[in-house]
């Protein structure tokens, strides 16, 4: 199991990865650097919003993730709040979307990129398996994109 401190140096290993990398390819290079360091992530990726819809951008995952999804899910609740959503127990959102049964938790920070509405998406095989530690670096990550 990943300890506290663990979980602190693998961030900052990700991030110092993060910053040396090209604009270009960045949504790209983090979900994917991200869902390698995590061994329990089963999804991390980037919905942006379009036509009413979430849509999926850069990922990395288990299984293809569904595209598009409604605005009514943990995504697009996240979205319509503007806030970020931590969710213990993915059972117990009412609305949430299902693309891989095997996740149980899921966290999900929305961020604007000019003026597209984007979420950062992450899905767990853990319960619980998101803190404060998650959603401090995460939001350093995605401030500077
Ligand atoms: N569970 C999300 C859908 C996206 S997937 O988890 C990749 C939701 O409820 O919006």
């Amino acid at each position: 199991m990943q300890s506290i401190k663990n979980k602190e140096e693998i961030y900052t290993k990700c991030i110092k990865s993060i910053n040396n990398i090209s604009s270009k390819d960045k949504l790209k290079t983090i979900s994917s650097l991200l869902f390698d360091s995590f061994e329990n992530w089963i999804f991390c990726g980037f919905y942006f919003k379009k036509d009413n819809q979430l849509v999926i951008g850069d990922y990395k995952s288990l299984k293809i993730p569904c595209s598009p999804i409604d605005m009514n899910g943990v995504c697009g609740t996240a979205m319509l709040k503007n806030e970020i959503l931590n969710i213990p127990n993915v059972n117990k959102f009412p609305g949430h979307i299902v693309c891989d049964s095997n996740s149980k938790s899921e966290l999900c920070i929305p961020f604007n990129i000019q003026s597209t509405n984007f979420v950062l998406d992450i899905d767990s095989n853990k319960l619980d398996d998101f803190d404060e530690l998650d959603c401090k670096f995460l939001t350093e990550i995605i401030k500077n994109l």
